[in-house]
C-alpha cells in the first residue's frame, strides 16, 4: 500500500522504515530539510538500534522516501501524523499545533478513499475535533497510539504487543479498520492482540499506560525514601514484592527515575487535560507521581555533596550517562543532566560522558564539559556518578576504574551495580534507596 508518515522524529522515521520493510511503499514528510536529506542517505538523525539497518534497505528496495514536500503524499492511500506534542513553555498542557499543522497540511490532498491515522500522543478530545476539520473532505480519521520504547523502537514497531484503533462510529469506522488491517496485516498474521475502540478511549489508552509506568517508577521510588530513612534496600523490596504476579517486577527499578519525552510530559499534559475536563480530582495523584520523580534528583545531589564533606567546590565530578536512558541519545528532560547541572551550579567541577548523546547534550548544555572516552572523563575524579545505566558501565571493573580516580567514591544512580565487589575494592559505594 502506498503510505505517507508526516514528522520523521523519534517515533515517524522509525514507523516510516517499519512500514516499508512490511512491503509498503512509503515517504516520510518532515519540514526539517537536514533530517530528510540524512534520512534520504539512510543515515538515522538520532541513534536508534536497528534503524540505520531499515533504512537502508528501504531505500536500496527503493519502497522508502523522504521529501520536505508535503504535496508528494498525494498518491498515499493512508497518512500517518508521526509530529511531536511538546509540553507548551510554562505550562502543564501540550502543545497540539504540529498535529494541527500536520492536518491541514494534508486537507487539499484528501479523497474520502483516504485514511489519516493519528499516531501522536494528544489530550483527549483531539481526534473527535481533527475528524471534523476532515470532514468536507470525505476522508476518515483514526487514531492508533505508538507505545514504541526508545532504544527499542524498531522491535516495538514491527512487534507491538497489541494495536488499538480508535475509529469514528458507524460504517468510516468499519472502513477505515479493514484498510489498516491491511497495512498491519503482517503483525495480525502474527496473533497481536487488535482492539477496536472510540476515539476517546484510543487517546486515553496511551495516556492511562503512560501514567501507570511513570506510577510503577515512582512507587518504588517513594518505598526508595523510606528505605532511606529505615535503613532498608529498596533492590531486595523491589524483588520480593515484584515475586507476586500481580505486582510484576517489570518497571520497579528504583533510582534517579524517569525522563525523556514521554512520561513526564504526558502525565502533566493528563493533569492539563483532566483539569479542563472538570476530572482534576482524578488524576490529582500524578502531581506527587511527578514530585516524587524530581525529588530523586535532588537526593542524588545531596547523597554526593555528603560524601563530599558538605561542599562540591573545587571537586571533580565525572557522571556517567547523558541520555535519559541507555540505547538513546535523546537528553529530553533527562536525570543524568538535571543532576550534572545542580552539581555544577553549586560549585562542582563536572564531566559528563556518555556512549552516545553527548553531541544532544552540549547543545542543550553547553556549560558542562564533555569528555567522548570513558576512561578520560574518569581520570583524576574525585567522585564517579553512574547516572544512566548503559552497558559499558554496568559492566566497569572497579579494580580498573579505581586506577584512574583521584578518590574512590561511587554513587550508583541506578541501583545496577554490586555493592560488595565495588566495596571489596576500596570504594566508598552509595546507592538510592540502599545502605
Ligand atoms: C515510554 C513508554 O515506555 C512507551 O510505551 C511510550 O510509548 C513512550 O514512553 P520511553 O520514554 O522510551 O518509553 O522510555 P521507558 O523505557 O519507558 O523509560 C522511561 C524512563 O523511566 C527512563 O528515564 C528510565 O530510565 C526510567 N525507568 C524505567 C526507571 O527509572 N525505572 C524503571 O524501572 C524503568
Amino acid at each position: 500500500m502506498k503510505i505517507s508518515v508526516i514528522g520523521c522524529g523519534y517515533l515517524g522515521a522509525v514507523h516510516a522504515a517499519a512500514m516499508a520493510s512490511l512491503g509498503h511503499e512509503v515517504v516520510g514528510v518532515d519540514v526539517d530539510e537536514d533530517k530528510v536529506s540524512a534520512l534520504k542517505s539512510g543515515r538515522p538523525p538520532f541513534f536508534e538500534p536497528g534503524l540505520s539497518e531499515l533504512l537502508v534497505k528501504g531505500r536500496e528496495r527503493g519502497s522508502l522516501d523522504f521529501t520536505t514536500d508535503v504535496s508528494q503524499v498525494v498518491d498515499s492511500r493512508v497518512h500517518f501524523v508521526c509530529v511531536g506534542t511538546p509540553q507548551k513553555p510554562g505550562e502543564f498542557a501540550a502543545d497540539v499545533t504540529y498535529v494541527d499543522a500536520a492536518v491541514d497540511s494534508l486537507l487539499e490532498h484528501m479523497t474520502s478513499t483516504s485514511v489519516v491515522v493519528g499516531k501522536s500522543t494528544v489530550p483527549v478530545g483531539t481526534a473527535e475535533r481533527l475528524a471534523a476539520v476532515l470532514a468536507d473532505t470525505g476522508a476518515s480519521l483514526m487514531w492508533n497510539p505508538e507505545f514504541l520504547r526508545e532504544g527499542h523502537a524498531v522491535e516495538d514497531t514491527l512487534h507491538p504487543n497489541r494495536l488499538v484503533y480508535g475509529v469514528a462510529p458507524g460504517e468510516s469506522g468499519h472502513a477505515a479498520t479493514a484498510v489498516l488491517d491491511e497495512v498491519y496485516a503482517t503483525m495480525l498474521d502474527d496473533e497481536t492482540p487488535r482492539m477496536v475502540t472510540d476515539f476517546a478511549t484510543a487517546e486515553l489508552v496511551k495516556t492511562a499506560a503512560n501514567s501507570f509506568l511513570a506510577t510503577k517508577i515512582s512507587f518504588i521510588n517513594a518505598m526508595a525514601e523510606l528505605c532511606e530513612a529505615s535503613g532498608a534496600d529498596v533492590t531486595q523490596l523491589a524483588d520480593a514484592i515484584g515475586m507476586d504476579d500481580r505486582i510484576g517486577r517489570k518497571f520497579l527499578n528504583a533510582g534517579l527515575g524517569f525522563g525523556g519525552g514521554c512520561l513526564p510530559k504526558d502525565i502533566r499534559a493528563f493533569m492539563a487535560r483532566a483539569g479542563e475536563l472538570g476530572a482534576d480530582q482524578a488524576v490529582a495523584f500524578l502531581k506527587e507521581i511527578d514530585s516524587i520523580n524530581m525529588r530523586r534528583r535532588v537526593r542524588m545531589v545531596d547523597i554526593t555533596r555528603d560524601i563530599l564533606a558538605g561542599s562540591f567546590i573545587g571537586k571533580k565530578i565525572t557522571v556517567l550517562g547523558a541520555a535519559f536512558k541507555p540505547d538513546s541519545d535523546d537528553v529530553r528532560d533527562s536525570p543524568a543532566l538535571s543532576v550534572a547541572r545542580l552539581i555544577a551550579t553549586q560549585g562542582g567541577v563536572v564531566t559528563v560522558t556518555d556512549p552516545q548523546a553527548i553531541d544532544n547534550a552540549s547543545r542543550s548544555f553547553p556549560e558542562l564539559n564533555y569528555v567522548r572516552d570513558t576512561s578520560a572523563a574518569l581520570a583524576g575524579a574525585d567522585a564517579v556518578l553512574l547516572l544512566t545505566e548503559w552497558r559499558e558501565y554496568r559492566d566497569l571493573d572497579p579494580i580498573a576504574t579505581a586506577s584512574l580516580v583521584a578518590d574512590r567514591i561511587l554513587v550508583d544512580g541506578r541501583n545496577v551495580l554490586d555493592p560488595v565487589q565495588w566495596r571489596g575494592a576500596g570504594w566508598t559505594y552509595r546507592a538510592l534507596g540502599r545502605p
